[in-house]
């Protein structure tokens, strides 16, 4: 397994079938009254957050407790970064402390990439300026699958700020490397030239896009990260590309509606529609610990190092679309027994 989570560019399609198929484990411990098992006990995440956020690093907090790992969340009020310290000062000094994790937002693309070369510790990129967020493309993919079982042919259209989204980018090299076809779409202003390198589509007509879709992925508008004026008022963007019940009413009936959140209700979707039964949006959010504790599982020792005194044992996948076995060292420590099998038996 990778050592830094970087970019999605980093994953084989096998890749991420195989931290797909360990969160559907995970995904089960979710759902037991003591939430925790041992796997990571005695390893420490640090959580270095320099921008906002409620999703991400609750979720990266949680999937790491729920391992039993030790946990420092960071955040810059109330640091030595308040005094000027410098972000590599910061790194060693936490690294200095025993990390072997770091988890890192930052608002300058690249950063990520930079830590990576300080620390001896495995970096997580949990968004990187208008870069990247590799986890929440995961954990999308996570919820497609969930529902559709495959990634063949899934018609994805990823609606509004993709220029400033590093959700769209890495959703984009997600959904294609899976097999999917994504088509970005939004005004013209708020399409960056260099995405259909991506491998994507472009369109700047959702209502002709909606009737032959499989998931509506609407994206934040980002007004903070907006330096000029991109459409003429927020009225003429929701007119144009807001995500509206009459909108919802055009797409087939299976057709999911995602959103990475934080939402602008009333801007790029309808608070009416994002509270649907097809808006999969708080499934997300769930999801989102799931796939971070199958990544920090797999990047900290559950690929290869055996985790608290645990037989190797294979498991079988639950995931239709995955392997028909994984062979994990460890996961007995993560797994109920009745889903922990001896290698012998074949996956069922
Ligand atoms: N989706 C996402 O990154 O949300 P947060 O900014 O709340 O972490």
């Amino acid at each position: 397994m990778i050592k830094h989570l970087l970019s999605i560019n980093q994953l084989s399609r096998e890749d991420v079938n195989r931290i797909l198929d360990t969160a559907e484990s995970f995904r089960e411990v979710g759902t037991r009254v003591i939430k925790k098992v041992p796997a990571l006990r005695g390893r420490t995440v640090v959580n270095l957050f320099f921008e906002n956020s409620t999703r991400t690093r609750i979720s990266f907090e949680l999937a790491a407790k729920r391992l039993s790992a030790d946990v420092i969340n960071f955040s810059t009020g109330g640091s030595s970064v308040a005094k000027g310290e410098s972000l590599k000062d910061t790194a060693l000094t936490l690294q200095a402390m025993g990390a072997d994790a770091i988890v890192i937002r930052h608002a300058s693309s690249g950063a990520p990439y930079t830590l990576s070369r300080w620390v001896p510790a495995s970096v997580l990129n949990a968004g990187d300026g208008t870069h990247e967020h590799p986890t929440q493309a995961l954990l999308d993919l996570f919820t497609i699958r969930e529902h559709f079982e495959h990634f063949d042919g899934l018609r994805t259209a990823i609606v509004g700020d993709v220029r400033h989204s590093r959700v769209a980018r890495s959703l984009s090299l997600a959904m294609t490397k899976m097999g999917g076809e994504v088509t970005l779409v939004g005004p013209p202003t708020l399409i960056p030239p260099e995405a259909p390198g991506w491998g994507v589509r472009v369109s700047h007509d959702l209502d002709a896009l909606l009737p032959s879709l499989d998931v509506c992925y609407v994206l934040r508008v980002q007004r903070e990260r907006q330096r000029q004026q991109f459409f003429p008022s927020v009225r003429e963007y929701s007119r144009l590309y807001g995500l509206t019940r009459a909108r919802v009413d055009r797409l087939p009936e299976p057709a999911l509606i995602m959103h990475p959140g934080p939402m602008n209700r009333g801007v790029e979707i309808a608070s009416d529609v994002a509270d649907l039964p097809r808006a999969v949006i708080t499934d997300q959010v769930t999801n989102g610990i799931a796939v971070r504790m199958s990544l920090l599982y797999l990047m900290l020792g559950g690929d290869g190092t055996r985790v608290a005194g645990a037989p190797e044992v294979r498991v079988a996948s639950r995931a239709p679309s995955g392997p028909a076995v994984e062979v994990l060292e460890g996961a007995q420590a993560i797994l109920p027994e009745t889903e922990a099998v001896p290698a012998e038996v074949p996956g069922a």
